[in-house]
């Protein structure tokens, strides 16, 4: 039987003032950072999705599965540095390569033969013909945008609505827009996430909702004639997880192919985890282009963008493709040992037992206290919706109970469980998580339901 929303919320609410002040007597220290850190750094952060409410908790470093903060907690990690930690925190065999690079040179600017080893190992796992370095998801998708829309001739880039694809101006609409500014949910207008980006910019980005091929027809029908992309992760990673829904992605391969528009996939956070070739493997749909970074890169500072040959080749005939730091040896042997010794087919098994271990065990809790949530599997990436039924797009987002979610992050986090604050990210396990790890979280979390949904 399910309990009454209005009475799980009430609960949450009483649980979060609780853990609330219970957080703030256990990290007195990341307090006193955060203000020391706020007079040289806006929110105290090195990045603006870093900054916490009431303030971050300030890290010391990490091993294994674990993170550690400055007040000498440790914490089982599921944030994992926004998902880019499948390999888990100091690998021996990362640690391996990093000291290395470090022995024998961290950056010459010049390209290294481990860049091209990792090449050919990114073709190999997402059956792509050649392939780029950059520093960032944000410059990965920056430059295959850019790249795209020479290909195609044509400038206007399209989005999904609630996407996010890093923080450079093309792609820096409509990713959080309040259900008042969005307009028609079948024809989202493009609403700016940021100050500061020129007005004129929004006419080269339009937005459509995913999992709605209709919408993308008929957007297509009408202007595909000046759209050259489109840019779309294939699972949505930053409002919780959404699927594709059956025969969608075809879909859009189909209609981007018929109307000359390039297809993009942003696979920064797909990209070797939810398969050891992405989602682009899992679902069989290949792209005319995709882009990576994050858990590629083993914990260094990675990105990268591949495709089709006659598209990539366009870089030799005046498309810009270009970076100091692109290809430095640190981050292409890190990443290297990590796709080739770290994520082997192994430990994609090992991800896929502690997954469904995590999801499953999430699932029966959440069944069992009639709370009413879904979680989703994909091996080393899940998620908790607190929404009765999978969310299939954008405006379905708003329906997700915000109170549940804000509670448990501050119950799991005083229980020493690091999660990603907000109810748009999702849980990464790493090849060092272990069963252990996973049955205390499902305790953790028990204890929680048993206090909200008695
Ligand atoms: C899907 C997606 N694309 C691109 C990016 C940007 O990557 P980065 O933060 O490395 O610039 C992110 C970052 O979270 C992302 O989730």
């Amino acid at each position: 039987m399910s309990v009454p929303n209005q009475v799980i919320d009430q609960r949450a609410e009483e649980v979060l003032t609780q853990e609330r002040r219970r957080f703030e007597e256990r990290t007195p220290k990341s307090k006193a950072l955060y203000e020391r850190a706020e007079a040289s750094m806006p929110f105290g952060v090195a990045s603006s999705f870093q900054a916490g409410d009431p303030y971050p908790i300030y890290l010391t470093g990490g091993r294994g599965s674990r993170v550690h903060d400055v007040d000498g907690h440790s914490y089982i990690d599921y944030h994992n540095g926004f998902g880019s930690m499948a390999a888990g925190h100091a690998h021996p065999k990362v640690r391996a390569a990093i000291e290395k690079a470090a022995e024998s040179g961290t950056h010459f600017a010049a390209t290294t033969k481990t860049a091209v080893l990792l090449a050919e190992e990114l073709k190999r796992r997402f059956g792509i013909e050649k392939v780029r370095f950059t520093n960032s998801g944000t410059e990965a998708t920056m430059d295959a945008v850019r790249l795209a829309r020479a290909a195609a001739g044509k400038d206007i880039l399209l989005k999904m609505e609630g996407s996010y694809h890093g923080h450079h101006d093309a792609v820096m609409y409509s990713i959080i827009p309040s259900m008042d500014s969005g307009g028609p949910s079948e024809r989202p207008w493009t609403v700016p996430f940021s100050r500061g980006i020129p007005a004129g910019e929004a006419d080269f980005t339009k937005v459509v909702p995913f999992n709605d091929p209709e919408a993308l027809e008929q957007t297509l029908r009408e202007e595909g004639d000046q759209i050259g992309a489109l840019i779309m992760e294939p699972i949505m990673m930053n409002i919780g997880i959404v699927m594709p829904l059956p025969g969608y992605l075809e879909r859009v391969r189909e209609l981007c192919t018929e109307h000359g528009v390039l297809l993009i996939f942003d696979e920064v956070k797909t990209g070797v985890t939810v398969a050891p070739g992405g989602a682009t493997e899992l679902f069989g749909v290949q792209p005319d282009l995709l882009c990576l970074a994050k858990s590629i890169g083993g914990g260094t500072p990675i990105g990268a963008f591949g495709g089709r040959a006659d598209i990539m080749d366009e870089i030799t005939k005046g498309v810009a493709a270009l970076g100091t730091f692109n290809g430095n040896p640190l981050s292409m042997g890190a990443a290297l040992a990590t796709l080739t010794e770290v994520l082997t087919p192994d430990a994609y098994q090992h991800l896929a037992k502690l997954g469904t271990r995590l999801a499953g065990g999430t699932q029966e809790i959440l069944d069992r206290h009639g709370i009413k949530a879904v979680t989703t599997d994909l091996g080393c990436k899940g998620s908790i919706t607190f929404r009765d039924k999978p969310i299939e797009s954008y405006r379905d987002f708003a329906e997700v109970d915000d109170s549940l979610f804000d509670a448990y992050w501050f119950w799991s986090v005083n229980r020493d469980l690091y999660q990603t604050p907000g109810k748009e990210e999702q849980w990464t396990i790493s090849a060092q998580h272990s069963e252990a790890d996973i049955d205390y979280t499902l305790e953790v979390f028990e204890g929680y339901c048993e206090l909200v949904a008695p």
